[in-house]
């Protein structure tokens, strides 16, 4: 028997309550691999755990945290051997399974990819669920025939993490890219540093009622649904895609069908936690390919596993800027 320490959900008479505690091994699940977790990070799912709210977590007691980060320490999955780095977005992490804000965790070998060069284990981290399904919208905006030529693409909550990768891996890619935030003053600089070639303010984009705007984009990647989302479909051009992977501002959404039989447009879902391995080797891949390590440290900062509940905080308050890795071995 091992102890670590971890942030553990457990029920209360309305729901649950997640504190930091010492915690023994045989609290976790028997998976084929037991990983030393060195990183995690606050997505808004982890934020949402964190601090007792619904939607998230689905058994408890239940270590938290969706993204786990570290080494192999046994595993009898054929893939690995102790003291591979690897890393873990999604797949039940921190929901229905025991997650990565703590030092172990026992998960499936089969979900895991290696750290991949260029990165070091904490910028695997800082990528996280949020930039890997920034990836996976990219990914699905090319199958789904988008190109650079094609014209712009529009980036919704582009403060935030999602929106912040999905700037940077785009402006790499090619595209030429619209970043829309609450914060235009105070973000101009750092989201045109990503590679934004505009920034507009979210209020521009209020559809106020009207299913079709001017035709200003050829691709949408949102993570804010609500009306941001009615507003990014409006303005798309004729047979433009976008792509729904979030609710920051809402889970309902004032869509009308106009867009789609007028212009043709297409919007695809985006699910992170279930996707299968070879799509999460390809999303690291283009990750690899196309996010600049060094352009990705000026939009994360890093805590201890102690502060993860105060960080979560800000990403509730829509206060939250970039990625927050989690130095799970930081004091
Ligand atoms: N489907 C999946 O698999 C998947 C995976 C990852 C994330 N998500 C979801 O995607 C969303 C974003 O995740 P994230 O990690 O990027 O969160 P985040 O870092 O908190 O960023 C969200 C951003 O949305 C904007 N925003 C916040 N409140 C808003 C409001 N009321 N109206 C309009 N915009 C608002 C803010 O950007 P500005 O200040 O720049 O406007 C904020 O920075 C979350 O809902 C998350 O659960 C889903």
């Amino acid at each position: 028997m091992t102890t670590f320490t971890g942030w553990i959900a457990r029920e209360t008479p309305d729901g649950h309550r997640t504190t930091l505690e010492e915690l023994d091994s045989e609290v976790l699940d028997d998976r084929d691999t037991t990983l030393r977790v060195h990183y995690s990070s606050i997505n808004y799912k982890d934020a949402l755990a964190l601090h007792g709210r619904p939607g998230v977590i689905r058994r408890r007691p239940l270590v938290t945290g969706i993204d786990a980060t570290g080494e192999v320490l046994a595993s009898r999955h054929p893939r690995w051997r102790p003291g591979d780095l690897v890393t873990l977005n999604g797949a039940g992490l921190g929901e229905d399974r025991h997650g990565g804000l703590a030092g172990l965790a026992a998960v499936d070998g089969a979900d895991l990819v290696p750290v991949p060069a260029p990165f070091t284990p904490a910028q695997a981290a800082a990528i996280g669920t949020a930039g890997f399904t920034a990836a996976l919208s990219l990914l699905a905006l090319e199958r789904h025939g988008l190109a650079p030529a094609h014209g712009p693409v529009l980036v919704t909550g582009a403060g935030g993490g999602v929106g912040s990768v999905a700037i940077a891996l785009l402006a790499d890619s090619g595209y030429e890219v619209i970043a829309v935030t609450g914060r235009p003053d105070t973000l101009h600089d750092r989201l045109t540093r990503l590679g934004a070639a505009h920034v507009v303010d979210r209020a521009e984009l209020d559809p106020q009622g009207k299913p079709l705007a001017k035709q200003r984009w050829a691709g949408v990647v949102d993570a804010v649904g609500g009306p941001l989302l009615a507003g990014a479909l409006a303005g798309l051009r004729h047979s433009g895609t976008a792509t729904t992977c979030g609710l920051a501002a809402g889970a309902a959404f004032p869509g009308n069908v106009m867009p789609f039989i007028l212009r043709g447009i297409s919007l695809l879902g985006i699910d992170s936690v279930r996707t299968p391995r070879e799509r999460r080797e390809a999303a690291w891949q283009l990750l690899a390919r196309h996010l600049d390590p060094g352009l990705l440290d000026t939009v994360t900062r890093s805590v201890p596993l102690a502060a993860a509940q105060d960080a979560a905080a800000d990403v509730l308050a829509g206060h939250g800027t970039g990625r927050t890795v989690v130095d799970v071995r930081a004091r």
